[in-house]
């Protein structure tokens, strides 16, 4: 039976320019443009339900054009949509550049996902019970994530926190909330520097032995840590006594083969099939369900856009 996971983040409108090289300041350039669903919380609902999973997306949305695709698409996708809805703010909305090797830049407007209360996801208690897997970003307001992991916890769901994007604040107490916890390299080295006073190149990351990342991981918060390193892979890191049917604490996992045309939204496409492997087999090996996502990601990384780029299960190949 298909595991349920539930998302609680953001959905955004993504405005997307297709050019050759990324302008500089003051720099004008020639692009392609495309308009598509995003937003790091809708980006995972939609890979966890296409990897398989049950999915719920908690979210905030306005009264706009944005809020109307959102609804539109979760309603094809067979996701239950369970959002607040802010009629004087505007959906969130992203404004992303893509190069021709697939990089981006992003600035994000949160618009109504800022608003997202702890009181929406309060009455959503029964819907946070029967989630397998409860799974969240940092892009939608603070409480209401601390909030939907500590009642996920209390009902004994498999927390999962993706501490994006890299600048978004965290505390310790939400750190500690979470079963699992999914990094990229800059995210890691930002949590270094907030919550373990210590400075780390996120560039270099990849190249610490496995028991220098094991070390920090472990002594920054006791978890399951996941740090995705993009064409490096991803690392692996439990908590003593807590393998989740792993035969080792700490290991890797390489990264899968793509054609890389754009890696908007390959984090959250990793996430969302993380979730989806941990709802549906929780007595697999935590490794078997982080070598899916990695060959998930990697999948999504070779069509153009974000939400509408997950590939379904008969895709992977
Ligand atoms: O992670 C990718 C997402 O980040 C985009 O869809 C954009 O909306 C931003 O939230
Ligand atoms: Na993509």
């Amino acid at each position: 039976m298909a595991g349920r996971v539930l998302v609680v983040g953001s959905f955004n409108l993504d405005h997307v320019w297709s050019v050759d090289a990324l302008p500089a300041p003051g720099a004008t350039r020639l692009a392609s443009y495309a308009g598509g669903p995003g937003g790091k919380g809708f980006n995972q609902a939609v890979a966890a339900t296409r990897a398989g999973a049950e999915a719920s997306f908690v979210t905030a949305l306005g009264e706009d054009a944005g809020a109307a695709v959102a609804r539109q698409l979760a309603d094809e996708e067979g996701i239950t949509l369970l959002a607040e809805t802010f009629p004087e703010a505007p959906s969130g909305t992203a404004g992303i550049f893509v190069d021709a090797s697939g990089r981006n830049i992003i600035a994000v407007a949160p618009g109504a996902n800022a608003l997202l209360s702890d009181a929406h996801v309060a009455s959503l208690d029964d819907e946070l019970a029967a989630a397998n897997v409860v799974l969240a970003q940092l892009e939608v307001a603070p409480a209401a994530v601390h909030e939907a992991l500590e009642r996920a916890r209390a009902h004994g769901a498999t927390t999962v926190l993706n501490p994006a994007p890299a600048n978004a604040p965290t505390t310790s107490a939400m750190l500690a909330l979470a079963d699992v916890l999914t990094p990229n390299e800059t995210e890691f080295a930002g949590l270094l520097g907030r919550h373990g006073n210590r400075s780390a190149d996120p560039a270099t990351l990849h190249a610490c032995t496995d028991e220098a990342l094991h070390a920090l991981c472990q002594s920054l918060q006791p978890a399951t840590w996941v740090i995705t390193l993009g064409g490096h892979g991803a690392f692996v890191s439990h908590a003593p006594a807590q393998l989740h049917g792993d035969d080792a604490a700490a290991y890797r996992v390489p990264a899968h083969p793509a054609r890389v045309v754009d890696t908007t939204g390959a984090g959250d496409a990793f996430n969302g099939a993380l979730a989806a492997a941990l709802a549906g087999g929780p007595s697999a090996p935590f490794r078997s369900a982080v070598e899916f996502a990695t060959r998930y990601a990697a999948r999504s990384t070779e069509r153009h856009g974000a939400a509408l780029a997950m590939p379904r299960g008969h895709e992977l190949g």
